[in-house]
């Protein structure tokens, strides 16, 4: 931290020069783009990263939760410093030892019968190509997926998503079809425990199922723990139900691990923690930390023996970049070395979990704290009785303002925030050291007076 803090320093030459570049030519994604203002930043190191003016950031959403192992983890740069000395691309009709090795690796720490892996630029190209595995071997083609889910930009991909980022994009695929996750804390299906919640979820499920065409469904895709969508966790035995009517009625289920996958929750897949196995697992973010960008599709064996003698119909000219894949062997490097899935096992729940109830009990604004390891939400309301969110779903403008709030006096302590709709999520990077993490918490605390002034 001493070492972050000293490298902070004020260029407002540098600040000025990007930012002009930056507004001059620079067209973001999902923004009007006069109505933005990108922070121009200089550096980052580990849980931290600095602007030009002098400030410095501690991540507290891993960029877009996919630094699992922080800014310039200095082995994921010394591989990708010696794979591009050595070979900076290959096309993927080719062998290559590091894509080879990190697919190895890959299936080594998933569940036994899961041997191959096609990868991709990232997570949207990931769920789009398990669609697509999926249709072929099952000869079908629509897909059901969660109302309260992100699946990713391209065309089958956003018609995946719940979310309002779908609604611009339609019509996109017309082969999907949704459906509504558990969500004990606003339980869709008026249940009053986690049990029943789980068992009318699944009643929901199965009768989607049966109305759309049990026989025209290729494939179910839910992500673990949805992520940007409110860090729900599944309650238990919902996974396992999920499994159980796919395996009734002959239909794939992928499980979206872009988000979760990796260490997030302190497991290498997040679906190990629940005791099931899915048939299609994607992946992207923590795979390498998103140094190079990679995803990826690891396979069940019964799927990938389908395309033994049947072509595959897809692929990527930089699927399993050696860039990328490097950083990937260095990820297991790391993470098996420095014991990575424990150290966030235990900061989860000796250090987050007991701040963040602390934390609820001492703020009326929140209405429910949730997550594991380190992903967690805070649920902003107005009113603990009737859990009416703070903001409103979906809420912009001036409607966002208490979120906003939040978020502002977060930035100001020095802590870059995830926010959401109604929700602040706890995302730091896996490497963040104990005395950042508790500081970092302690400013959320702190900065979440301006929510309370709303109530
Ligand atoms: C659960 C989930 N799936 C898919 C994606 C899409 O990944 P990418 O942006 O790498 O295409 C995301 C991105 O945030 C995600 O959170």
């Amino acid at each position: 931290m001493t070492d972050t803090l000293t490298r902070a320093r004020v260029d407002l030459a540098a600040d000025a020069r990007v930012r002009a570049d930056d507004r001059g030519h620079v067209f973001h994604s999902w923004s009007a783009q006069a109505l933005i203002d990108p922070l121009p930043v200089a550096g980052g190191e580990g849980a931290s990263f600095w602007d030009y003016a002098g400030n410095t950031y501690l991540d507290f959403s891993s960029q877009l939760v996919n630094l699992n192992l922080g800014h310039q983890h200095p082995d994921l740069v010394a591989a990708i410093r010696q794979q591009a000395g050595r070979l900076a691309t290959i096309q993927p009709a080719l062998a290559n030892d590091v894509r080879g090795e990190l697919a190895r690796r890959i299936s080594e720490v998933a569940p036994d019968g899961f041997t191959k892996v096609f990868f991709t630029n990232g997570g949207a190209d990931a769920n789009e190509n398990a669609v697509r595995m999926a249709r072929a071997v099952t000869g079908r083609r629509k897909v059901l997926a969660m109302y309260r889910s992100y699946h990713g930009n391209t065309t089958t991909a956003i018609s995946l998503t719940g979310d309002p980022r779908r609604w611009a994009n339609e019509p996109g695929d017309g082969s999907v079809a949704h459906f509504f996750g558990p969500y004990p804390y606003r339980s869709p299906f008026h249940s009053d425990s986690p049990e029943q919640e789980t068992q009318r979820a699944l009643e929901h499920l199965e009768q989607t199922i049966v109305l759309e065409g049990a026989q025209t469904i290729a494939a179910i895709i839910i992500e673990t723990i949805v992520g940007t969508n409110g860090v729900l966790v599944p309650p238990p035995g919902y996974l396992a139900g999920v499994r159980e009517l796919c395996d009734r009625y002959g239909i794939v289920y992928i499980a979206d691990e872009v988000m979760v996958g990796f260490g997030r929750v302190g497991e290498w897949f997040a679906f190990q923690a629940f005791d099931v196995v899915p048939d299609l697992i994607t992946f992207a973010k923590g795979v390498n930390s998103g140094y190079v960008p990679l995803g990826g599709v690891v396979i069940a064996d019964r799927i990938a023996g389908h395309f033994d003698t049947v072509s595959f119909q897809g692929g990527l000219t930089y699927s399993g970049h050696p860039l990328a894949c490097a950083a990937g062997v260095a990820t297991f490097e790391v993470f098996e070395r420095d014991g990575i899935l424990e150290r966030v096992r235990d900061l989860g729940v000796r250090v987050v979990e007991p701040r963040l109830r602390e934390i609820a009990r001492r703020h009326p604004s929140v209405g429910d704290v949730r997550g594991m390891g380190l992903f967690w939400a805070i649920e902003l309301v107005r009113d603990a009785e009737t859990r009416e969110p703070l903001v409103p779903f979906n809420a912009a403008g001036a409607d966002a303002a208490p979120v906003a709030a939040v978020a502002a006096a977060c930035k100001k302590a020095g802590v870059w925030p995830f926010t959401h709709f109604n929700r602040v999520h706890v995302a730091p990077p896996l490497v963040i050291e104990e005395d950042d993490l508790v500081r970092g918490l302690d400013v959320i605390d702190a900065a979440l007076h301006a929510a309370d002034e709303y109530l």
